[in-house]
Formats: structure tokens, sequence, C-alpha cells
């Protein structure tokens, strides 16, 4: 699971920092693992009411995959570690 700490979320503030983010950095780094490790493709669950999360994943170029269903109200994400435009090759 992925948290950011009640008192450092929207930290470092300001649209222009948002590279600086906490909430990027560790994503970020969570990526670079991801890569370093060889893997093609990270996913991950999401609550759909999980507004910042959501918005978080996208930024980070996360799609959703509606034929992944694990409950009606989570939604998988997935990003494609190998095509800078962050396709998605997994199949439904
Ligand atoms: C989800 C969580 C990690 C996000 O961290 P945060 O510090 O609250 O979020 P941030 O404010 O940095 O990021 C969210 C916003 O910044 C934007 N953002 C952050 N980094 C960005 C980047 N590098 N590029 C573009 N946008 C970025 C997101 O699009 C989003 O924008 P919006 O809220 O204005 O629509 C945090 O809220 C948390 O720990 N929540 C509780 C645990 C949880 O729900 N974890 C997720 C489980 S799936």
């Amino acid at each position: 699971m992925l948290a950011v700490a009640k008192e450092f979320q929207g930290k470092p503030g300001g649209r222009a920092g948002w590279r600086e983010r906490y909430s990027g950095q560790i994503l970020g780094d969570l990526i670079a693992k991801a890569v370093s490790l060889g893997n093609d493709t990270l996913g991950l669950y999401v609550s759909e009411d999980n507004r910042k999360a959501l918005s978080l994943y996208s930024a980070f170029g996360f799609v959703p995959l509606p034929d992944y269903v694990v409950h009606e109200t989570v939604i998988t994400m997935a990003k494609s570690l190998r095509e800078p435009d962050g396709g998605v090759k997994l199949q439904g």
C-alpha cells in the first residue's frame, strides 16, 4: 500500500513543485524499482472513491483495466514500463 503521512500530504505545496511532492517521489521510486527488477508492467488496486490516489496514479501514466474486476468498488490500474506512451499490454 502506498501512503503519505497526513502531515506530509500535498507537500511540498504549489503546483510548480509537483516533481518534489512526497507522493510522487514514493511512486516514482516504486516504478524505478519495478523497472530495475525487469518487470514489464506495474499494477495496483485503488478504491473508486479515492480521488487523490486516482489523480496521482493517472498523472504517472497508470490506466484503468476495466476487465480486471476484484470488487465492484475497486479499480484495477496498470502502467507499462516498456512503452514511452504508458500503454498497457495486459489482456483482459
Ligand atoms: C493517496 C496519497 C498517497 C496521495 O498523496 P497526497 O500527498 O495526499 O497527494 P498529492 O497532493 O501529492 O497528489 C495528489 C494531487 O497532486 C497531483 N500530483 C501529484 N504528483 C504529481 C506529479 N508528479 N505530476 C502531476 N500531478 C501530480 C495529482 O494529480 C493530484 O492532483 P489533485 O489532487 O489536485 O487532483 C495520500 O493521500 C494517502 O496516503 N492517502 C491515504 C492512503 C491511501 O489512500 N493510499 C492509496 C491506496 S491505493
